[in-house]
């Protein structure tokens, strides 16, 4: 499952009991050697299909980790990029990282040590487009309604909300029993160990997410990322969901 830089079972087992934020700040220098990073192919199939959205001015990376879609950004935002992240072990990474971009004459990155639940942005509106990359599992179904109302204040009118999201295992998948195995466990060691690690794999749907955009205010669409094709039912494989302010 990993590579040989990545982390040991020890190390990973370390983390995992441990909160979120120290959690990643462990995990943070071998992050990127990991399958937890957002793989290239879906970053360039969103930055593809951004591009024939944009140009976007500002543009923000919720959850940004060591910065994979920050690299996304730098390609479809004119203005500003920044990053956001409960960590400071991946912001450290992910400024390394835009620092030597700068060097090959990359946009400035802004990096920002935050909760996504509690955006330090506000009150001015400062973004044209928010993505977010392989980060929703650490939220509650519950925690939905405020995460979107945070990104819908720090977006301009008209402004995008944009992220991809992968189509459900078809039940009785080796990938669905792998997944609802995985949250299985989550949620046991919640129940035992404190401070809890959010992150479950199966608790962020489609129709939810839709519903909770719409309340937060968004126009929501999704768009086929024709990349990954489609399942024998005909239904996408891979989603990107745009969501617009409405005002
Ligand atoms: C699986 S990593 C994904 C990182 C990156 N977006 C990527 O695709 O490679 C999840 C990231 O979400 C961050 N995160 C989790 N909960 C957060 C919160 N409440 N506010 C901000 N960042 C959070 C973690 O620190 C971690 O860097």
């Amino acid at each position: 499952m990993f590579s040989p830089e990545g982390p040991t079972l020890r190390e990973l087992a370390v983390q995992a009991l441990s909160s979120v934020e120290r959690g990643y700040d462990l995990l943070a220098p071998k992050f990127d050697h990991t399958p937890f990073r957002t793989p290239d192919t879906i970053l360039d199939a969103v930055a593809s299909a951004l591009g024939g959205l944009g140009p976007f001015d500002d543009g923000l990376d919720l959850c940004c980790g060591t910065g994979a879609g920050l690299e996304v950004l730098e390609q479809v935002c004119r203005g500003s990029v920044t990053g956001l992240d409960i960590s400071a072990g991946m912001l450290e990474v992910a400024q390394k990282r835009a620092e030597s971009a700068e060097r090959t004459g990359g946009p400035r990155v802004t990096l920002v040590r935050g909760d996504a639940r509690a955006l330090p942005f506000a009150p001015t509106p400062a973004f044209d487009l928010v993505v977010s990359f392989g980060a929703f599992g650490h939220f509650l179904p519950g925690e939905l309604a405020g995460l979107f109302a945070q990104v819908r204040n720090v977006l301009r009118p008209g402004g995008r909300f944009a992220f991809p999201v992968v189509a459900p295992a078809r039940p009785g998948s080796r990938a669905y029993w792998a997944l609802l195995g995985f949250d299985a466990v989550m949620r046991v060691r919640n129940a035992v160990w404190k401070p809890p690690f959010v992150m479950y794999y199966r608790a962020f749907r489609l129709a939810d997410v839709r519903r909770e955009l719409t309340r937060a205010g968004f126009d929501v669409e999704t768009r086929a990322l024709p990349e990954f094709g489609r399942r024998p039912d005909g239904s996408p494989r891979c989603r990107l969901v745009v969501a617009t302010c409405t005002s």
